[in-house]
């Protein structure tokens, strides 16, 4: 079973206080993680008030880049402290946690595309380690550097590894309807389109449309639950809410 897991980085970060870890919130993601048995675990995380604070700062977005090399350097730096962060978080549990720094190793191609080269993480995981992601500045043809958000790594990874199951611990307990009330199944984007708005954004890497689309084109089902069950979704539970395609009919 392998499972890729994205802890986002408002969960992990104070996201209005720049650099700030929630340590309290990132002691119980860890112990969570600390406990359970998924089997082959993939991690990734945000960039909370690491990440977002300076990509806006230098006006670098997934599609808007930047040949500064000052720029490229202090999102990526930012982006490794928190890593740093959340690896110590886990391995003083136990966690055999171990870093991948996505800047060194993918790319985006002239259209955006992504290209995340994942079989080192796959040996990673045969050899029982778990390695943990970051959002972080990527490589761009023609545009220098642009962000790659912790969402479209999870996305490449869980397609790359064949993953079984994906989760989504973001700080809403699920995709919400028009009432405030969590949508616990989707297997079409038009059946929530209506609730979801494609404007909803204020990061510099999309909202929650642009997630649920995402997990719509994946082969694994995906979960988008809070941080009060993390611990149920990595004992096999589906909180929140479950995404997984229906196939067409033919
Ligand atoms: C953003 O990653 C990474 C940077 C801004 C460098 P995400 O978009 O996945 O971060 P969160 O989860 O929304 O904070």
């Amino acid at each position: 079973m392998t499972v890729v897991l994205k802890l986002g980085g408002s969960v992990i970060t104070e996201k209005d206080e720049p650099e700030t870890i929630d340590d309290e919130r990132l002691g119980a993601v860890a112990a969570s993680v600390a406990g359970a048995e998924t089997g082959r675990l993939v991690l990734v995380h945000g960039g909370g008030s690491f990440g977002h604070h300076h990509a806006s700062a230098h006006g670098v977005s997934r599609t808007r880049g930047t040949h500064d090399v000052v720029a490229v350097r202090e999102i990526h730096d930012a982006m490794k402290r928190l890593n740093d962060a959340v690896l110590d978080a886990l391995s003083g549990r136990g966690v055999p946690a171990v870093p991948v720094h996505p800047f060194s190793a993918a790319r985006r191609d002239g259209d955006g595309a992504l290209d995340l080269p994942t079989r080192g993480v796959g040996t990673m995981l045969a050899e029982g380690f778990v390695p943990v992601l970051h959002g972080d500045v990527v490589a761009h043809v023609g545009e220098g550097a642009t962000i790659v958000s912790g969402d479209e790594l999870v996305v490449s990874l869980a397609d790359g590894l064949g993953a079984d199951r994906v989760g989504l611990c973001s700080t809403v307990p699920g995709v919400l309807d028009d009432a405030g009330e969590v949508i616990p199944e989707i297997g079409g984007y038009d059946e929530v389109a209506r609730y979801l708005g494609e404007s909803a954004s204020t990061d510099v890497t999309g909202g929650m449309a642009a997630k649920v689309r995402a997990l719509l084109d994946l082969e694994a089902p995906a979960s988008v639950f809070g941080p009060g069950t993390l611990a149920d979704f990595l004992a096999g539970g589906s909180p929140g809410t479950e995404i997984a395609r229906e196939d067409e009919p033919t």
